[in-house]
């Protein structure tokens, strides 16, 4: 396969930190370890998993697939949530750009994000799918910034906890790149060290 050496993907690459943060098989075995917790704390065969776009759309592939192994009947749905623009700092505001389609009522629903930052995103979406009928409400995000939050909001499953580094790959972007690479790293700006 013809390798991308191109100048715009090198000066792109050079934005990134070289190391994983968190590496691919890292996240392989959160993942299968996070399925087992909710399966078994979970008491119904049936789920709604509702994973909030972009950015959750590689966590929710690899976390729908081990929770096959536990629950027979798994409905998906998305929601696409915006509180970001082509920036690492949060607008503040949640618009709501696509919401579900499946009939929620009385459902048990697990809510899959990316990562929680502010808290803004998920409190918000929490009550959002209240209004629309949903039962039992659960969260699972893969990474956690708690030192950011700004909302009481602590999320039932988490992958790992991270330091305050604006973080991309596995679904995560930075004004809209790197959402393919298959591991945890950081973007290097001066004031975003990762270490
Ligand atoms: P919150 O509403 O501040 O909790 O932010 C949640 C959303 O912000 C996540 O779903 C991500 O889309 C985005 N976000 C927060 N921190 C990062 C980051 O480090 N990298 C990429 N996206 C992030
Ligand atoms: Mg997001």
């Amino acid at each position: 396969m013809k390798e991308n050496t191109d100048s715009c993907q090198d000066s792109a690459v050079s934005e990134l930190n070289e190391e994983p943060l968190i590496s691919e098989i890292e996240i392989q075995h959160r993942t299968v370890e996070l399925a087992r917790r909710i399966a078994s704390d979970i008491n119904s065969d049936e789920i709604v998993i509702i994973s909030v776009l972009k950015g959750a759309f590689m966590f929710t592939a690899d976390l729908i697939r081990r929770l096959a192994k536990y629950m027979h009947y798994i409905q998906l749905d998305f929601i696409r949530a915006k509180s970001y623009g082509d920036s690492t700092k949060s607008s503040g505001n949640l618009i709501i750009e696509t919401d579900t389609t499946i009939d929620l009522a009385g459902k048990c629903v697990l809510i899959v994000d990316d990562i929680i930052d502010t808290g803004n995103t998920l409190s918000k979406l929490t009550v959002h799918l209240r209004d629309k009928g949903a039962g039992e409400i659960k969260t699972c995000v893969l990474l956690d910034k708690p030192s950011r939050r700004e909302v009481v909001f602590k999320p039932d499953y988490v992958g790992f906890d991270i330091p305050n580094h604006f973080v991309v790959g596995y679904g995560l972007d930075f004004a809209e790149k790197y959402r393919s690479l298959p591991y945890i790293t950081c973007v290097q700006e001066s004031e975003n060290e990762c270490k």
